[in-house]
Parts: C-alpha cells; sequence; structure tokens
C-alpha cells in the first residue's frame, strides 16, 4: 500500500473515456457546496469514515476539489478528490459496487488529474494505493519507492 506518482504532463486523451461514460448515462461534474452533506454520507455509507473526512477537506474551499458521477437518475455513482490529505495527492476515489467496470472509475480519475494540472502540478501522487495495477494500466503510475507506509504512518487507530 505504498505511494504512486503519475506524470500529469504525459496523460491519455480523456476522450475516449469521457464519451464512453457519457454514453452509458452517467455525468461527471464537480460538486458544488449544497451537495456536501449528500456526497460526505455517501461516501461514509459506502467506503468508509477516514474518506468521508477527505471529502470533507475537498468541500473546505474553492474550487472544490471533488468530482463526482451521477447515474441516468441523478444518484451518486462515484467520486474522486484531490489536495485532500495532502497538497498533490490524489485521492480517496471509489465508483459502487453496481456502476463499476463501466469506465466511471476511470472518467473520474483523468478528471481530477486534469484538475491537478490545470492547478499547477507537474506531478501527481496517489497516496496508499490499493490498485496499483490499475493506476499503472489506466495513467502510467509508477511506485514511490521506500513510500510504505510513507506519509500517513501513525495515524489515529479508529
Ligand atoms: C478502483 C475503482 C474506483 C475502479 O472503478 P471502476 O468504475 O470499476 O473503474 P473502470 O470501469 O474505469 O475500470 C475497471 C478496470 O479496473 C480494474 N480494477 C479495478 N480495481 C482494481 C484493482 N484494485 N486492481 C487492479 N485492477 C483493478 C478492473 O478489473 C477493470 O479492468 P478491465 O477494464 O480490464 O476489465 C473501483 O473498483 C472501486 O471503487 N474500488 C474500491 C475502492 C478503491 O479501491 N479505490 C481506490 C483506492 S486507491
Amino acid at each position: 500500500m505504498g505511494d504512486l506518482l503519475v506524470k500529469l504532463y504525459d496523460l491519455p486523451d480523456t476522450q475516449p473515456t469521457m464519451a464512453s461514460v457519457a454514453a452509458a448515462g452517467f455525468v461527471i461534474k464537480r460538486p458544488m457546496s449544497p451537495e456536501r452533506r449528500f456526497v460526505v454520507d455517501w461516501v461514509a455509507e459506502h467506503f468508509s469514515q477516514r474518506w468521508a473526512s477527505e471529502v470533507e477537506m475537498a468541500f473546505s474551499g474553492h474550487p472544490i476539489t471533488c468530482f463526482v458521477a451521477l447515474d441516468a437518475e441523478s444518484r451518486l455513482a462515484g467520486f474522486a478528490c484531490y489536495d485532500t490529505s495532502f497538497r498533490g495527492f490524489f485521492g480517496p476515489t471509489g465508483v459502487i459496487e453496481s456502476s463499476r467496470g463501466q469506465g466511471v472509475g476511470t472518467a473520474l480519475l483523468l478528471r481530477a488529474l486534469k484538475a491537478m494540472e490545470d492547478a499547477g502540478y507537474a506531478y501527481a501522487v496517489i497516496g496508499y494505493s490499493g490498485a496499483n495495477e490499475y493506476y499503472q494500466k489506466t495513467v502510467g503510475a509508477i511506485p514511490i519507492e521506500g513510500s510504505e507506509p510513507g506519509p500517513y504512518r501513525g495515524w489515529i487507530q479508529g
């Protein structure tokens, strides 16, 4: 569960993923502050309190450093944040089980990494990755040697 590095100046073309996710009925958008409580509670319910805490951080300033995926009924299907635990970090991210395998996670990843590039970062760190193969395949992420447990060491056991 170490950290990974992503070259933001060498991201893949987002268009094919965005088009297929849109064709499947999903909308990727940056949420607004009136939606904060919905997103935080949903992440706590479907993922974890730690991730919900990071989403709170994403909503603590402007621009909100989070993207969400909505299904055809405008229900939450996934989320991806950046600049939450640490500046320059991507994550947390998750897609509800019933919506996985349709490109939603990759669309959220690419949208958030593009936002990080637009914010002036050259590299993103994917913190405490539990999906190295996925990130290697989608955005060419490479492991950062000796980064486990990295900056998360010594955290409070809940
Ligand atoms: C990782 C996650 C966000 C991907 O969402 P998704 O919408 O299913 O992603 P996509 O549809 O864009 O891509 C699916 C592909 O990623 C692969 N993948 C998903 N999770 C993976 C993992 N942990 N390790 C390796 N590959 C993984 C799938 O096997 C699939 O591969 P395929 O395209 O060859 O069939 C989702 O599986 C999830 O929420 N997982 C639980 C939370 C999590 O692990 N978050 C990341 C922590 S760093």
